[in-house]
């Protein structure tokens, strides 16, 4: 038997062989993906790489050497054949495998490298628990259908890259290590051993540098950048992730839309292939939070909230009176049909669900159910007046067999338990038409947040965030009414992107400062650089960033945000196969001029424990 490997190059990978190439000769390599024995009629085996699965054929009369060491395999081989491309018969094609038409009969194969059992099963679906999975990522990134999320991935991080460059921009790398600001999120520190006691900060996003290639004349600028944010990852969160990080000159917020919306249609259309339309639906963010609750609300399905606050106020039922006295909100939806199927048991698990802590106090789930001929059932209703209830049921276009779910309390929990209510039941009730694409943008957002916890108004984006030119006057009287000139986007119910339109404007970005708390002295302190470069001729800008890993994760239909991420850290920030954070030794941190008790000697065994 001849050996292959440096003999021969492969003719092709494992996902390419169609009946047309029947009668040549073939040259693969790849991993033992299944075996099957037929006993005395041979042996298949299916042979997987990246490019996909060929099944091989081994059998004693067509080579016996082959055939005997193929009896020595076992999965995850790594091997190379040479053999005969056969046309299967008609009874034998395999119509789910895009090489079913053909198999290699096998004259040589070399084994490359033997595999030790994998900790869990590559081919087929595998049960195994995500954090073995972890472990050994680089056997689950073998699976063909990670194969494929990350095979999405560089296609689209690909087209993204030639559809901003033909549409003018430019790629420019800005850097990680930066001058840690506070505010914003989290940053990750690291420490300067040049210069004593002083730290980096990982930057959280290039946004203070594209806002200076603006200023620099750079015009358009666009980058594929890692971020990072010392956050407690989720789903749909990660520490260090990927933005396609955007900033133009010259704009305003209708081109940055527009912009936009082009590169989410290239997008879509070179992952899934799917046309998306030319405009993407608006909402103000006041419009989402009083219909949907949340600033990201899935538009997959109805279920809209209804503000029933004013009926409220003077309905009979004390509990909704009472809420609506202490300047509280109450807020209904309509569950169109669910009269018979939310029965006392599902009520009281969603009564359960909405009072969870995260949201915050609400008062209990209030219900109220249209029967037949026009009889109502439930507590409200009972104590409710008549016009009241009558009044709530028109603005709700209540209809015989509908139900009516009611929250009331702070607006704040409100919101948040009526939103979560909502998703609960548009997935119980199978409301959600998954294979639909709601887009949306969601604009004019408050341009301050009030921090309970500083007692102070704090940027809802960041300090350089235009406000909306109307609201200008509010900055000194009225800051929580001050609207920003900025814009998410929002992919059944995932923020996916955001951005805004910069203060370019001196005297607007001092009130802004001011409005904040912000002194001239702390504001020189902290980006005294940018304010500096603010006074040579700034352009007016703005630009957006576009979360990567998400919108992947949506593409790809998987729930999890590591499942597009080739390296991802756990909830808990571990990077389960390398271990890191791992410990340091003394000598490191002196020499780093870092002390802090109890770390030293760690090796990076020690972080996963
Ligand atoms: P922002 O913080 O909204 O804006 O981030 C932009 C987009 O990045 C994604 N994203 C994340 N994805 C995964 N894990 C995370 N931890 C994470 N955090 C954010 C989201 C989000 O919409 N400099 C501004 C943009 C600008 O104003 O131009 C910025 O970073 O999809």
């Amino acid at each position: 038997m001849e050996t292959i490997f440096g003999r021969y190059a492969r003719t092709s990978d494992c996902g390419s062989l169609r009946r047309e190439a029947a009668g040549g000769q073939a040259v693969l390599m790849g991993w033992v993906h299944r075996i099957r024995d037929l006993g005395r009629a041979g042996m298949f085996v299916l042979l997987r790489d990246r490019g996909g699965i060929t099944q091989l054929l081994f059998q004693p009369d067509l080579a016996a050497e082959a055939y005997d060491l193929a009896k020595t395999l076992g999965p995850e081989h790594c091997i190379a054949v040479r053999g005969e491309v056969g046309a299967r018969d008609e009874k034998n094609v395999n119509p789910d495998m895009a090489t079913g038409e053909v198999e290699v009969r096998v004259t040589d194969l070399e084994v490359l490298s033997r595999s030790e059992v994998p900790p869990f099963e590559i081919s087929g679906h595998s049960e195994a628990k995500e954090e073995l999975r972890l472990r050994h990522r680089y056997l689950d990134m073998r699976r063909p259908e990670f194969q494929r999320n990350f095979l999405m991935r560089a296609a689209v991080t690909q087209a993204v890259r030639r559809h901003m460059s033909q549409q003018g921009f430019m790629e420019v790398e800005t850097p990680f290590l930066v001058k840690y600001t506070p505010g914003g999120a989290r940053n990750f520190l690291v420490p300067a051993r040049l210069k004593p006691g002083r730290f980096y900060a990982l930057a959280e996003s290039p946004q203070i540098f594209k806002q200076l290639l603006m200023i620099a004349g750079f015009d358009r600028y666009f980058q594929v950048v890692k971020c990072f944010r010392d956050e407690d990852p989720r789903q749909d969160r990660q520490v260090e992730f990927t933005q396609i990080d955007v900033e133009m000159s010259f704009v305003t917020e209708e081109m940055i839309l527009s912009q936009v919306e082009g590169m989410a249609r290239v997008i879509w259309k070179e992952a899934i292939g799917l046309d998306l339309p030319e405009a993407f639906p608006r909402m103000t963010y006041a419009e989402a939070m009083s219909k949907y609750g949340t600033d990201k609300p899935d538009l997959r399905f109805g279920l809209e909230h209804q503000d029933i606050t004013e009926l409220g106020r003077d309905c009979g039922f004390r509990v909704f009176e009472q809420v609506a006295a202490d300047g509280g909100l109450i807020k209904a939806i309509r569950v169109p049909g669910a009269a018979k199927v939310l029965s006392r048991k599902k009520l009281d698990d969603l009564t359960r669900f909405v009072q969870r802590e995260e949201v915050g106090p609400v008062a209990g789930l209030a219900w109220a159910k249209l029967q037949a001929e026009g009889a109502w059932q439930g507590a409200f209703p009972k104590a409710a007046k008549p016009e009241a209830l009558d009044a709530v049921a028109k603005q709700c276009s209540m209809e015989e067999g509908d139900a009516l779910l009611v929250l009331a309390g702070p607006a704040v929990n409100v919101h948040k338990a009526a939103d979560a209510l909502r998703r609960r039941l548009g997935a119980d009730f199978g409301l959600i038409d998954e294979s639909a694409w709601a887009l949306c943008w969601v604009t004019d957002f408050p341009l301050f947040e009030w921090s309970e916890e500083a007692q102070t108004w704090t940027s809802s984006h960041h300090p350089f965030t235009m406000p909306v030119a109307e609201d200008l006057d509010m900055l000194e009287t009225d800051q929580g009414k001050v609207r920003a000139r900025a814009y998410d986007l929002v992919c059944n119910g995932y923020e996916i992107a955001g951005g805004s339109i910069r203060i370019h404007d001196r005297e607007i970005q001092a009130r802004v400062l001011r409005a904040l708390g912000i002194s001239d002295q702390e504001a020189k302190d902290k980006f005294g650089f940018l304010l500096e470069a603010f006074k040579y001729g700034a352009p007016p800008h703005g630009g957006i960033a576009a979360g990567l890993d998400r919108i992947m994760m949506l593409l790809t239909g998987t729930d999890s945000i590591r499942d597009v991420i080739p390296f991802p850290k756990t909830i808990n920030g571990l990077d389960l196969m390398t271990g890191a954070p791992g410990g340091v030794f003394d000598a490191q941190l002196a020499e780093l001029h870092v002390q802090v008790t109890g770390t030293a000697g760690g090796t990076s065994q020690d972080a996963d424990s």
